[in-house]
């Protein structure tokens, strides 16, 4: 196993080391040949003879050199290891790399996407996708061991399943052992988590993959994405609020030390206040939006429970109902406007809460419905037919066996990191996004089925 990483080496001067990555780049003085070796935490200056000639860019090698110190006029204060540099006194090819077909070097910013996507595994050697990597993973370990150490439980739910609708269309499955009938992928965890705080978990979470068949953004990956899914049972909003709020502080001053968050605590305005004051329900309140380092943290409450109907609710009603919902159809209505169900649905406001961050909905979510009568009140003004409702039978049967009250919430991991970082879209913070056509290129899916794998699953293609 390799022990010595290049940011390591800066205090080995005078000692002998072995180094392994890959060459960045090669300077050729005809005696002395200069190449810049990359591993995952940066790079070094070796320094080599005749046998550096046969190097080209992107060779993997093994290096074993001594280190020495640059004299004082040729110290490279842009990089860590610039004091020093390596003297190699052996070297060794591991793999050559044929020449790539797109510049690692620098952010990648100017190079066309497509191409990035494609050859991904080369777009993600340049330090700045390697640090989105990193930050990611650090993120999600910061969240599970908050999460554990107050008594919640990581618990995994199906992801071949039944429609969970969010709004979006679902990805079918065509199952084998029943033909004709298809699994969807989960468009988030909310049913599954609802039944676990039936089920007595109280408190639940997972680092959740959501699948949507919907048009990609800058802030919205196609057909799958992360997020930090969680519920509790006995809990009001300010619970989940208070919970979040001091959750994300932490995690941004542990991680995120050059941040600073504009206001504590997180503002919570009122959806008609922001609408009315910022024309938006997820405002932008940084106070300088050119400084890279402000996170502006705020809550949108109060929201309307239900929306007017259009035609992309198109699983909603049939085309017939006047109402959609505005999260989605388990949110609680707010207990003081529940006479407003008969008279003007459209007035009632809803226990929903958006987590906003810089302009950008990072998080959405709500306290439930648990009384069966509201929910099925709630199927019937969002113009569910018989059968919508039988698809949700299951739910309704759940609640008529001792249901605690409960609610939750589910920040988007990629796009919390897309927000903090400043990048451009939220594919700049998975390692392998769909590109706008929803294909994942690397692996040329999605890919045509043999007849063969067709005729198993009982499927003719039109
Ligand atoms: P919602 O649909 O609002 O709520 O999603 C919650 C958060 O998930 C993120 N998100 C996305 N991120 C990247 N790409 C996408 N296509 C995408 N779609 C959503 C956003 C969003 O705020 N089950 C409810 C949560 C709940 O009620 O507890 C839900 O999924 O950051």
């Amino acid at each position: 196993m390799k022990t010595l990483f290049t940011e390591q080496i800066t205090d080995k001067v005078g000692e002998e080391v072995e180094l392994f990555g890959w060459v960045a780049s090669i300077r050729d003085h005809k005696k002395i040949v200069f190449i810049d070796l990359r591993d995952r935490t940066g790079i070094v200056q070796v320094v080599g003879g005749e046998n550096f000639k046969e190097l080209s860019a992107e060779d993997v090698v093994w290096i074993k050199g001594e280190v020495k110190k640059r004299p004082e006029k040729l110290v490279n204060t842009k990089i860590k290891t610039g004091a020093i540099e390596v003297e190699a006194k052996e070297i060794k090819i591991i793999s050559k790399a044929s020449p790539l077909p797109i510049p690692v070097a620098g952010d990648g910013y100017d190079v066309d996407e497509e191409a990035r996507l494609k050859f991904r595994y080369l777009d993600l050697r340049r330090p700045r996708m390697f640090r989105n990597l990193e930050l990611k993973s650090r993120t999600v370990t910061f969240i599970r061991n908050y999460l554990t150490k107050r008594d919640f439980l990581e618990i995994e739910t199906p992801i071949l399943t039944k429609t969970t609708p969010e709004g979006a269309r679902d990805f079918l499955v065509p199952s084998r052992l029943q033909k004709g009938n298809f699994y969807a992928l989960p468009q988030s965890p909310q049913q599954y988590k609802q039944l676990l705080m039936v089920a007595g978990i109280e408190r639940y979470f997972q680092i959740a993959r959501c699948f949507r068949d919907e048009d990609p953004r800058r802030d919205r990956a196609y057909g799958e994405f992360t997020q930090l899914d969680l519920e509790m049972s006995f809990v009001d909003q300010n619970d989940i609020l208070t919970l979040i709020e001091d959750l994300f502080t932490k995690l941004v001053k542990e991680l995120f030390p050059e941040k600073h968050i504009t206001k504590t605590p997180w503002p919570r305005l009122s959806h008609k206040e922001v609408k009315a004051k910022y024309g938006s329900d997820k405002p932008d309140l940084r106070k300088n939006k050119n400084d890279k380092d402000e996170l502006a943290f705020s809550w949108t409450i109060d929201f309307p429970l239900f929306v007017e109907q259009s035609k992309e609710d198109f699983f909603y009603g049939s085309g017939s109902a006047k109402f959609a919902p505005s999260h989605h159809m388990f949110t609680a209505p707010n207990p003081q406007d529940i006479p407003l169900l008969e008279s003007d649905p459209l007035k009632i406001r809803g226990l929903q809460h958006d987590l906003v961050l810089n302009g950008y909905e990072v998080g959405g979510g709500s306290i439930r419905i648990h009384q069966p009568e509201v929910q099925k009140k709630v199927f019937e003004l969002i113009g569910f037919t018989e059968e919508q409702k039988k698809q949700f039978g299951h739910m309704l049967e759940a609640f008529s066996y001792g249901v605690p009250p409960h609610g939750g919430i589910a920040p988007g991991i990629d796009r919390f990191l897309m927000a903090v970082l400043g990048e451009p879209s939220v594919r700049e913070v998975i390692a392998f996004p769909a590109s706008s056509g929803g294909k994942i290129s690397v692996m040329e899916a999605p890919s045509p089925a043999a007849d063969e794998q067709l005729r198993e699953l009982g499927i003719k293609l039109r």
